[in-house]
């Protein structure tokens, strides 16, 4: 049976600024994906939160950049935007750049993760949703799972992974992607990935053909759809695990690094991304700092069994310290790079606008 997941997310508003999606509107959402399921369009869903970022996780038959979940999830989020607007919580509606829905939801604002597979005898998956970062945060954590044998011993032991994995990267500012081998080419993606900003894995197939898809990230830049700064690009990602695929261990071994991301604070800032549950899910420190939540699923007939919240456990415990004393040593910083952004990283904020008051004060230097 092939099925088909797709995590769609957007900002419509959060409560006490971009701290945390309200529960009214998680609620309106679940409401509209319940009818969705009940007239069949989806065989399941699941809605939660990455801080101030709604996540609708769907399953269906009807592959991936399909009009009627797309249209699905824009209705969606357009009916949260109701209520968000209602409720006067900031930034209401944020992520809907577009007035009218127009087939695919890709480019209207919203991030979209979606993969289609026949489904296995058992079928493990892992979704991740990270807030105050950007796609090419899961460039480092993807890459550790699917090629680096230090993380995922699979690569070396299990005859299904010895052969690598084939990663898609996206070059986001030209909009053209490229299909490279690991472990033969590995040095040309990380030549790449390291790149973040501009280079973002998209989708991990397995070499062996009865596996297929292994993995896939959202790769939307709003900055680069609306040409200035709306919040971040707030990304997602499902993996497939076991049974020739990475281990779920080895998939959350990658996010014990806290390693640094771009988007803290006003998209501006590199900080550590740190793995957190859902109860967590909440940026507050300096807008932070980044954080990931990921949620393990089985799925049965398209049904979604859990979820199991995974970074809801002490062996996480101290990447979260980690984390904070990596935010405490880069906050020390305060405007200074690295911990600020370069300028032209910066080229879609409010500092262009900073700079053209100082335009007239510059003179030539003696
Ligand atoms: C939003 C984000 C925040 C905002 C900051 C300023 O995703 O990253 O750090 O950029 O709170 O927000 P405004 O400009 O809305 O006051
Ligand atoms: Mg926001
Ligand atoms: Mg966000």
């Amino acid at each position: 049976m092939k099925i088909t997941v797709s995590l769609i997310k957007a900002d419509i508003g959060s409560v006490a600024g971009h701290v945390r999606v309200h529960p009214k509107t998680i609620e309106a959402a679940k409401r509209k994906l319940e009818e969705a399921k009940k007239e069949g369009l989806i065989i399941d869903y699941y809605v939660f939160n990455a801080g101030d970022d709604l996540q609708l996780l769907m399953t269906h038959s009807k592959g991936i950049d399909n009009s009627d979940i797309h249209g699905l999830a824009w209705e969606t989020f357009k009916e949260a935007t109701k209520i968000a607007k209602e409720l006067k919580l900031y930034a209401a509606g944020q992520d809907l750049l577009k007035d009218a829905f127009s087939g695919n939801i890709k480019g209207m604002g919203p991030g979209v993760a979606e993969m289609e597979f026949e489904e296995r005898k058992a079928e493990p998956i892992a979704v991740f949703a990270a807030d105050k970062t950007e796609p090419g945060a899961f460039n480092f954590p993807v890459f550790k799972i699917f090629a680096d044998p230090f993380n995922t011993a699979g690569l070396i032991i299990d005859p299904r992974m010895h052969k690598g994995f084939k990663f898609i990267i996206m070059d986001v500012v030209e909009g053209k992607e490229i299909e490279l081998s690991a472990p033969e080419e590995m040095y040309d993606i990380l030549a790449l990935i390291g790149h973040t900003g501009r280079y973002v894995i998209k989708y991990v197939y397995s070499k062996d053909p009865e596996i297929g898809i292994a993995a896939t990230v959202s790769t939307q830049k709003l900055a680069l759809i609306c040409g200035e700064y709306r919040g971040k690009d707030d990304p997602v990602c499902i993996i497939r695990a076991q049974h020739g695929l990475p281990a779920m261990g080895e998939i959350l071994e990658a996010f014990c690094h806290a390693h640094l991301v771009k988007g803290w604070m006003r998209g501006s800032h590199h900080g550590p991304l740190m793995p957190v549950p859902l109860k967590y899910s909440q940026c507050t420190r300096f807008d932070g700092p980044p954080r990931v939540v990921g949620l393990g699923f089985n799925i049965c007939e398209g049904r979604l069994i859990g979820p199991i919240d995974l970074f809801d456990d002490p062996a996480f415990d101290h990447v979260r310290q980690k984390a904070m004393f990596i935010s405490d040593y880069i906050r020390s910083m305060g405007p200074f790079e690295p911990h600020m952004m370069t300028p032209e990283e910066l080229e879609y904020t409010t500092l262009p606008k900073i700079l053209e008051e100082l335009k007239d004060k510059w003179r030539k230097s003696k």
